[in-house]
């Protein structure tokens, strides 16, 4: 026994020699509102999004400029109607042992306005919440135990959507010696490509350097080979570059998204390590000119992309890496291969999952600079702090390949101001002095302005936020000869709501269609309906398809966020978006399939809608669409022909789409069968109408430490029941535990802590976290039906 000790002794004792850094995750936090009530809670954390929803959080009057409005109205849900307004304190502690001389916290973000401090002194701030940073704490430590304070503030009308509140991403001690390598100097770029060769450098700092001392890279290529790599001597300001030629490079795109690892080391006297740190990263090249659009690789391709809010739906804010990985997976399985962080520094997980899962990212930072969008917004601190907060976040970011352009800002009211332009000008520089490798971009809405005053000019990728039809006159006023899309769309929809008869309209204007005689907190599915200042996937892609010059486009947006409620932004209790491609709880509404059949040129999508459910309806006019990438097909009622169509160039909706407009519903089946170019049947769909709810139907995708379960309610064939609004609740049992739930209904109250909900047209989605290798159980219960699902 003696000797086991031992040998474990000396085990740890070699460790602890050769760990020259350790970096350690604060997960365990102490929470409090008002300093007095404690909660112990684990880091990345959200406060408000348990709720409860109210009313009270973001009742406004207010006239929102950005959506044209002349005259204020009383608002609701426009920032998620969560209490996400107030102060929070969270607090722990840590040590650090005395063999580290230095230590620093890296945040990667906290909402907002985090105050820091150790033991009873303050120690650092940051007024953005969406920016990460980093505070030296070595001068405010114990030799013993240390505390952590961070302490909160959400000031109301701060944010035009759900911000989410507290502790959101993750915290990291990171323990060095006093010579040390400067964590965000390190900087890995490809210098060039050629007949499979590249040639890459790294640079960095070392802080408190000698002469005996030199910086050592090493390339490892994603097979674990050594691929390059040098030693490089440090000069007297701590800098070092390292060139390295890389045979056979695997080079990184959305498809083939291999990652090198480089570390980098600084070595004494030839042997002892004093600091070591590995950066992940890839190689590759992105170009934009005139007369090649968009390169990445020296190839041109059209940004197939789409804007993202950063919450995500019932688990908030908190950044969470299964979820990250199934919106992206979700994305790419719709042929996008690109998202926008809008309108905020994205979390370092989300750029990690977006490297190596192949998804490329324009990271953004603003909503606005000095000009209020909204009462006590990021205008407060934009003069003071938009070059520190530019700094960070491409100082943090730049080593991901999966960052192809920074976005210095969205929808800047200065646009029609030369300080305006200016500030373009600055900001972009800015961008340019601490990644030369990227173009910088930001979109505008105000076309006439940003070109009248010389903003739109300045800018690498002048991006345009909708309004398609002014596209060409903007290019005619560009220097750089091409423009991008950099926010399109915001088509509304909700999933499984069809709105009769089908009107393609403007949902937000008083005469609508919609709010006349269908205002209901939903939007009709059909995909007809958008906003005043917007339009409809295919307006978009005649654009992108027929100019060269448009090198891409963002939709709004991939799924929908909590907050920003158009159409129904005066309509309670309505408290999410209705843009997304997916809803709230990640699921497809029928516009996925219209992106994927336009998008994914890899598999063929043949989508029907509407359901096919519909008692009282018999005899009526409902519409039939299939969103496909096959040129033609025939519908068939009941066997009966309902015509072969064809898409037609020539008309607005029938380019993308195939519709059957004059279709009378009667039950039983519809049915479609497309044919290819050539006129050769390719493939058939059905839809049926739905008996009686029969059962509960659970399906479950587990990602990493969590399991999304889609629970459907079918009748005894299998069919969706697409009316069934039944209330369930869930039991976990085993090595998991209830996380949260969500239906996509954009009106609904109910919390998505509690482990019970209703289901919007016949389905939601239940999380279910791991917390142990054991088998979990998800029971799922209903008034007479229940299921129950073993989760591996
Ligand atoms: C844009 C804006 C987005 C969102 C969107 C809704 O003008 O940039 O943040 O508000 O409109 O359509």
């Amino acid at each position: 026994m003696k000797l086991r000790l031992f040998v474990i002794a000396m085990c740890t004792a070699a460790v602890a020699m050769a760990q020259t850094r350790k970096e350690v995750n604060l997960e365990q936090w102490q929470f409090s509102h008002d300093g007095q009530t404690w909660e112990q809670v684990s880091v990345p954390h959200d406060w408000a999004i348990a709720g409860p929803f109210d009313k009270k959080w973001d009742l406004q009057v207010v006239r929102i400029e950005q959506n044209g409005e002349k005259e204020a109205t009383e608002k609701s849900g426009r920032s998620g109607s969560l209490p996400w307004i107030g102060k929070g304190v969270y607090r722990t502690t840590f040590s650090v042992p005395a063999d580290y001389g230095h230590a620093e916290l890296l945040f990667d973000g906290a909402m907002a306005e985090p105050e820091v401090w150790v033991n009873g002194r303050k120690a650092g701030y940051w007024a953005y919440g969406y920016n990460a940073f980093r505070v030296d704490v070595t001068s405010f430590l114990n030799g013993g135990e240390n505390q952590l304070e961070v302490r909160l503030s959400n000031v109301e009308e701060s944010s035009r959507w759900y911000p989410g509140a507290g502790i959101y991403r993750p915290v990291t001690l990171v323990m060095t010696q006093p010579t040390r390598i400067d964590d965000w100097s390190l900087y890995v770029r490809t210098m060039g490509i050629k007949d499979g060769k590249a040639e890459v450098e790294a640079e960095g700092k070392i802080v408190g350097a000698d002469k005996t001392m030199a910086a050592r890279v090493t390339l490892t290529a994603p097979d674990g080979q050594r691929a390059g790599g040098g030693d490089a001597e440090i000069g007297g300001d701590g800098k070092f570059y390292v060139r390295m030629k890389v045979d056979n490079a695997q080079l990184w795109t959305p498809e083939t998204p291999h990652l090198y690892k480089v570390k980098v080391s600084v070595v004494k006297n030839g042997k002892d390590i004093v600091d070591e740190k590995t950066v992940t990263t890839g190689i590759r090249t992105v170009r934009v000119s005139r007369e090649k659009g968009f390169e990445l690789n020296g190839q041109t391709r059209k940004i197939k992309g789409v804007c993202l809010h950063h919450d995500l739906g019932p688990l908030g804010a908190a950044v969470n890496k299964a979820a990250l990985i199934r919106q992206i997976r979700r994305m790419k399985e719709m042929g996008c291969d690109a998202i926008r962080t809008a309108h905020n520094m994205p979390s370092t997980m989300q750029m990690e999952v977006c490297d190596s899962m192949g998804m490329m990212v324009m990271a953004e930072s603003f909503d606005m600079w000095i000009y209020k969008k909204c009462k006590n917004g990021y205008a407060r601190f934009f003069k003071e702090w938009a070059v520190r907060d530019i700094t960070n976040l491409v100082l943090n970011h730049r080593n991901h390949p999966s960052i192809v352009m920074w976005s210095i800002g969205n929808e800047i009211p200065e646009q029609w101001s030369e300080e305006g332009r200016q500030i373009s000008i600055q900001l972009q520089g800015l961008c340019h002095s601490l990644d030369p490798t990227r173009p910088v971009t930001q979109g505008m809405d105000r076309a006439e302005a940003a070109l009248g005053s010389g903003f739109a000019q300045v800018m690498d990728v002048p991006g345009f936020n909708y309004r398609v039809h002014k596209y060409e006159k903007n290019l005619s006023q560009l220097p750089q000869g091409f423009l991008l899309g950099s926010e399109t769309a915001s088509t509304v929809s909700s999933r499984g709501e069809y709105q009769f008869p089908v009107v393609v309209e403007a949902a937000d204007m008083p005469t609508s269609n919609l709010r006349k005689s269908h205002y209901n907190g939903q939007c009709s599915s059909y995909d007809v309906q958008h906003c005043s200042w917007s339009n409809l996937p295919d307006d978009d892609w005649q654009w992108q398809d027929d100019k060269a010059w448009v090198i891409g486009e963002f939709v709004w947006t991939g799924f929908d966020y909590l907050g920003e409620p158009s159409p129904y932004d005066e309509y309670w209790p309505s408290r999410s978006s209705y843009f997304g491609i997916c809803d709230l709880a990640g699921l497809p509404k029928d516009r996925y399939y219209l992106y994927r059949s336009h998008w994914n040129k890899e598999e063929h999508t043949i989508h029907l809608l509407p359901h096919w459910t519909w008692p009282g309806r018999k005899g009526e006019v409902t519409p039939v669409y299939c969103y496909t990438d096959y040129p033609e097909a025939e519908l068939f009622v009941n066997g009966k022909s309902q015509g072969r169509i064809r898409k037609n160039a020539a008309e607005r909706l029938d380019r993308y789409r195939l519709r059957w407009n004059d279709v009378r519903y009667e039950p039983g089946e519809v049915r479609v069968v497309v044919y290819d170019e050539a006129g050769k049947q390719a493939g058939e769909r059905s839809i049926r109408t739905a008996g009686k709810p029969s059962r509960l139907k659970l399906d479950a995708e587990t990602i990493d430490n969590m399991v999304f379960v889609t629970v459907s309610m079918v009748d005894s064939k299998g069919t969706l029941c697409p009316d069934a609004a039944d209330q369930l609740e869930f039991a976990v049992r085993g090595d998991g535990k209830f996380k949260a739930v969500c239906n996509g209904d954009a009106t609904s109250l109910e919390s998505f802590a509690e482990p019970r909900m209703r289901l919007f047209h016949g389905q939601l989605v239940v999380m279910v976290e791991k917390t142990g290798k054991g088998a979990v159980q998800l029971t799922v219960k209903g008034k007479n039906k229940s299921a129950s699902v073993s989760l591996k």
